[in-house]
């Protein structure tokens, strides 16, 4: 099988080099023995995934260890967020103990960003952490959240709070899986994609816009070379701000805070998803930079009619809201990343150019959302 591979390079050459690849290609859980080698050195191997996609690829990864004299030993959760929790937290690293797994071990996780957030806080407090693998099975997890490190829970004060930057070892984003994706998944893990186009690279959110409808549609090549750039841009970002210190990967937070307030609206339920959230996010980010003086209004109007013409929700009026802008703007200084007192705000000078806003007046984005309610 063909795979293209991206390095995240994290400290190469050092004591602490943390450096690993990401391939990206069509076939890459069949082979994924031979792609792991010696990173799966006992002959079980515990995996941790969702029924959903143990449905669907339990038996080609018990083929493909069987194929190289391993055993798999299967952890298989609900489906969704909730599962995101204390409860499960638990349930993993007893299952990493009870099989018996060493800190020179690696561990997998099979699915999307649910379990691979979970499966890697797991193996990060595991021994004081332990490897593991990623092998990310929904888009949003193979362009963003199986990539940089970060791992976490959610509790009832959030989501995310509870968490560890623990790198994988390797991640293997087999193109092939998104076959079986619901459309809607499909779309939500989309916006991450464009997300990379908008931060720092028009000629990619171009090519998104020519692109886009017919990889949702489902043309192999087209989501491969999506994936492989969306990794490679994620890479550099983490290589040059691994722990969001400098605001460098802060500007990955495009279209979140106001996401975040849409999500904590809406409970955090199948009416939003992450994804959508994020899409309806960059647009507002959009329109208020607009507002601000900082981006042309063309430019604004360009990303909701790409996400329009993908069939996704484009304006905040599309969720049907019936709330008060304040009410939105109050969700947003729940955010994590209110830091002492203000609350940074990815915005953007034009398309490919986001920066960081560390002095947006909350009342100011009270009044926006507002606007954009009615
Ligand atoms: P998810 O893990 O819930 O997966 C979405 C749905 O798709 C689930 O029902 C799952 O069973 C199903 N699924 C996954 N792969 C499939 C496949 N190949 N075929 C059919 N069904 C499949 O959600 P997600 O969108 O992958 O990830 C969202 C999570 O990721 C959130 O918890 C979010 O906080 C987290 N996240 C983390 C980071 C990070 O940097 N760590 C970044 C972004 C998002
Ligand atoms: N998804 C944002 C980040 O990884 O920093």
């Amino acid at each position: 099988m063909t795979h293209e591979t991206v390095r995240v390079e994290l400290g190469a050459g050092s004591e602490k080099d943390r450096s690993y690849s990401v391939l990206v290609g069509d076939g890459l859980i069949a082979d994924m023995a031979g792609l792991a080698g010696p990173l799966l050195r006992k002959p079980v191997v515990p995996v941790v995934t969702d029924e959903n996609v143990a449905r669907l690829y339990r038996g080609a990864v018990d083929a493909a260890l069987q194929a190289a004299g391993k055993d798999a030993r299967w952890l298989v959760l609900p489906p969704g967020e909730a599962t995101k929790d204390w409860a499960h937290l638990a349930k993993v690293s007893d299952f990493f103990l009870t099989e018996g797994v060493e800190r020179g071990d690696h561990v997998i996780a099979l699915g999307g960003g649910v379990i691979g957030d979970l499966t890697g806080f797991a193996a990060a407090i595991l021994k004081r952490g332990c490897g593991f693998i990623q092998i990310p099975t929904s888009l949003l997890a193979q362009v963003d959240s199986s990539v940089g490190g970060k791992t976490a829970i959610n509790t009832p004060a959030g989501k995310n709070l509870v968490g560890a930057f623990h790198q994988p070892a390797l991640v293997l984003a087999d193109i092939g899986a998104l076959a079986t994706l619901p459309m809607r998944e499909l779309r939500a893990g989309y916006a991450e994609v464009v997300k990379y186009g908008l931060i720092d690279d028009p000629e990619f959110f171009e090519w998104c816009e020519t692109n886009g409808p017919a990889l949702l549609a489902g043309d192999a090549d087209l989501r491969r070379h999506a994936v492989t750039c969306s990794v490679a841009a994620k890479a550099r970002v983490v290589a040059a701000d691994e722990r969001e210190l400098s605001g460098t990967r802060a500007l990955l937070n495009l279209g979140h805070t106001f996401g975040h307030a849409l999500e904590a609206e809406t409970g955090y339920s199948d009416r939003l998803l992450h994804g959508e959230a994020v899409a309806l996010g960059m647009v507002l980010a959009a329109r208020y930079s607009v507002r601000s003086g900082h981006m042309d209004a063309d430019d604004a109007d360009r990303i909701a009619a790409h996400f329009a013409a993908c069939g996704m929700m484009a304006e905040l009026s599309d969720l049907g809201l019936s709330c008060s802008g304040r009410r939105l703007a109050d969700h947003m200084l729940h955010d994590k990343k209110m830091d002492a007192g203000t609350l940074p705000f990815v915005l953007m000078r034009g398309i490919g150019a986001a920066f960081l806003d560390r002095a947006v007046d909350i009342d100011d984005i009270a009044a926006f959302m507002g606007e954009q309610l009615a």
